[in-house]
């Protein structure tokens, strides 16, 4: 997963949970099903055969020679007498001796005592002995106790074992979404990369005819056609080298020694190349920035075109006559913080955090705007290991701050191919 975004690995982990729990919880489930009718079982077949011991004892079995764990009580007349062996404390239960002799019919007891549980059946037989079976159920609750024991175990063993299968059956499971995503950022990085070589060659080509063209005088329309192409294949190049910045960037190079960049200078450059629209929309657009530099690690034509994207949304979202306001300052634990201020038509603060998602558009919107640049721009500040916030009322203008950790000045780095914001 070397490859994949913090976002990717953060879908990919979930991917995987959701696969493991349901997973583990399907086996436990099983272990559990199989111990509840394991242990019901056991319990329906002893008590059945302990009650049939039993009331075979109270018609066939005889005081003096009593089954083990047994004990056989006659009451001839009131009479009553047991075997040798001395019963437990409590018994005979002389209430149902009374009460099948007088009713002459069968008493069935089960009796908690003595830490152990008693089944008693009383009965008078054909010869006119009342008869009490008591039966003395401490190795069967023994048994049930050890396989309950035993389940338990099976139930951790068996936790265990889930846990273990739902790690490997997750990890199998989502290997493909990781792949795919690998294999998609790949596809893109690749095909930037081989396009770099030829656009760089047909840009020297062109701006050589260009200059040739000058040199030999050619019509002027044809001179600016060969501008015009010159500045569409520089644009191309343009793109191609963000393409491949992006998928540099997701992969988290921000923060981590990156270009040096001053903010202060992108902002600058931000608004340079928005002024035009401005002027024309008569708005007012301000730089409030302290006398340093404001330096961050990170892609300068990324974050150039986020804070064009919020420079660009301030001015299609501000009427004639309003205010725009950059300001940028340090803020505590050492961040760099930028904020776009307008006095626009703002939007409602429910949707704050849903403008950034992707293709998210207020109805009435634009028709040419795609609710994409938002959704980039936080791309490429998480891609820098920083913030991005929003907060607006309608009627009463938007403000977007991001921030970014500060970095301790050095010397920055060159970049390919010359830089442009991105102008509506
Ligand atoms: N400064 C602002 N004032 C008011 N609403 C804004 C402002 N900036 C963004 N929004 C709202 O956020 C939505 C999303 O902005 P985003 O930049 O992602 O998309 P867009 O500008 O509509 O289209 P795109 O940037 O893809 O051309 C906008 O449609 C708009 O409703
Ligand atoms: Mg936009």
């Amino acid at each position: 997963m070397g490859e994949l975004t913090g976002d990717e690995r953060a879908v990919i982990r979930r991917a995987r949970s959701r696969v493991g729990a349901v997973v583990g919880l399907v086996i436990t489930v099983l272990i559990g099903l199989v111990g509840a009718i394991a242990y019901s079982m056991m319990t329906h077949a002893q008590d059945r055969q302990v009650w049939r011991e039993v009331r075979y004892n109270a018609t066939y079995g005889e005081p003096a020679t009593p089954p083990g764990c047994a004990w056989l009580f006659t009451d001839v007349d009131g009479e009553v007498n047991g075997g040798p062996i001395p019963p437990p404390a409590g018994f005979p239960l002389v209430d149902d001796l009374e009460r099948a002799r007088a009713l002459r019919t069968a008493v069935e007891d089960v009796v908690e005592r003595n830490g152990t549980v008693y089944l008693v059946r009383t009965q008078t037989r054909a010869d006119g002995r009342t008869v009490q079976a008591v039966f003395d159920t401490r190795y069967q609750l023994a048994d049930r106790r050890h396989l309950l024991l035993a389940l338990g175990v099976a139930e951790l063993v068996g936790l265990a074992v889930a846990a273990a299968t739902a790690l490997v059956v997750g990890q199998r499971a989502v290997a493909p979404l990781a792949e795919a995503l690998v294999r998609q950022r790949r596809f893109v990085t690749d095909a930037s990369h081989e396009l770099r070589t030829p656009i760089t060659q047909a840009y020297t080509r062109v701006q050589v005819l260009a200059r040739q063209a000058a040199d030999a005088d050619l019509p002027a329309d044809h001179r600016a056609g060969l501008d015009r192409l010159a500045a569409a294949i520089r644009r191309f190049g343009a793109i191609v080298d963000d393409l491949l910045l992006s998928a540099r960037l997701a992969v988290g190079p921000g923060g981590h020694g990156g270009p040096l960049v001053d903010l202060c200078a992108v902002a600058e450059t931000a608004v340079a190349a928005e002024t035009d629209r401005a002027v024309d929309r008569r708005l007012t657009v301000t730089v409030d920035r302290p006398p340093d530099q404001l330096l961050v690690n990170g892609i300068e034509s990324a974050l150039l075109r986020a804070v064009g994207e919020l420079l660009a949304n301030a001015v299609n979202h501000t009427p004639a006559g309003g205010r725009i306001a950059l300001t940028l300052c340090r803020a505590p634990g050492g961040v760099v913080q930028l904020t776009v201020g307008d006095s626009g038509e703002g939007f409602d603060p429910a949707v704050a955090d849903r403008i950034f998602d992707r293709f998210h558009r207020e109805p009435g919107g634009h028709e040419r705007r795609y609710g994409l640049g938002l959704a980039l721009l936080r791309e490429v500040v998480a891609g820098h290991r920083g913030t991005v916030e929003a907060t607006g009322h309608p009627g009463a203008g938007a403000t977007f701050t991001i921030r970014l950790p500060g970095a301790p000045a050095r010397p920055g780095a060159g970049r390919w191919w010359p830089v442009r914001s991105r102008a509506r």
